[in-house]
């Protein structure tokens, strides 16, 4: 049976563990997580592998990223089946604080409230405090575990975006690095939030990336960027959803763009299917 990785619980301990790494002069990859993992986070694991001699993964469910009326006390918690699953991917450590006190202690004031890709008008419209919350606690992550790298998955791709600036902006030492979406045979993105979809929900959940496909297609050909997206719109409402947004952005900067040309481009969509709330992109 695979070894369970080591576990901290205490910005102490993980102090302590890190610094035998640290002292031999071994690099350090970072892979943040709310844990309930899937396949797509163990492929982050195997890159940041890949990357670096050791590999981290925290588990913390960030109560500062959820919204009041959000999933937070209902967010799937599956630690013990998470550590075996790390144990089968050989991660080192797993940073797990004990409670939220450790992350956000009595009287914490302090957060990081990023702009640029943060304000594009995607996540941020729907979710104003997301980003200060996945900012402030991706910012601790990275000074307390000091990685070399840190490996975030695409399908959080304004995320990735925006953790990317903060780690360049604040000089951080920090490589980030995007991982490739891991979907199901019928093209769903996984997401930890999948199991709360009902079965005639998971039958209607493919069309988001159908739909991202196919567009992607026809602006990739020159066909009309809005007429394009007018369509996608109406198929994905069509087929179930309330729709927040179908977009297409500059994949680098996530500004508005006006045609494919402007690229290199990203298409991106948000949408409820039932309670559930789904998000997915490609590049064109
Ligand atoms: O993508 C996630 O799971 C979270 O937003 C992250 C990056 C672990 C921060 O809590």
């Amino acid at each position: 049976m695979a070894r369970r990785p080591d576990v901290a619980k205490t910005v102490a301990s993980l102090r302590r563990k890190l610094a035998r790494w640290r002292d031999a002069g071994e690099t350090i990859a970072l892979v943040p997580t709310m844990g309930a993992l899937h396949a797509g986070h163990l492929s982050l694991v195997r890159l940041a592998r890949r990357r670096a001699a050791h590999v981290v993964v925290s588990i913390f469910v960030n109560p500062a990223q959820f919204a009041p009326a959000e999933d937070f006390s209902t967010y799937p918690r599956t630690f013990e089946t998470d550590l075996a699953a790390l144990a089968g991917e050989k991660a080192d450590l797993v940073w797990a604080p004990e409670n939220v006190a450790v992350m956000y202690p009595d009287g914490f004031s302090t957060r990081i409230v990023p702009a640029g890709p943060a304000k594009a008008g995607l996540e941020d419209a729907f979710r104003p405090d997301f980003f200060a919350g996945v900012a402030t606690v991706v910012g601790k992550l990275f000074i307390q575990v000091a990685p070399d790298v840190a490996v975030f998955g695409e399908k959080d791709y304004q995320q990735l975006k925006v953790v990317t600036r903060m780690a360049r902006d604040l000089d951080l030492g920090v490589k980030v690095i995007g991982a490739p979406t891991v979907r199901e045979a019928d093209g769903l993105a996984m997401s930890s939030r999948n199991v709360y979809l009902t079965p005639d929900e998971r039958a209607v959940a493919p069309v988001l990336h159908r739909v991202l496909t196919l567009c992607a297609k026809k602006i990739a050909t020159g066909h009309s960027v809005a007429t394009i997206l007018a369509e996608g719109r109406e198929v994905i409402e069509r087929a179930g959803f309330t729709l927040d947004y179908l977009e297409a952005r500059n994949a680098e900067t996530l500004g508005p763009i006006a045609s494919g040309k402007d690229g290199p481009v990203r298409l991106i969509v948000a949408g409820k299917i039932g309670k559930t709330r789904l998000i997915d992109n490609v590049g064109v």
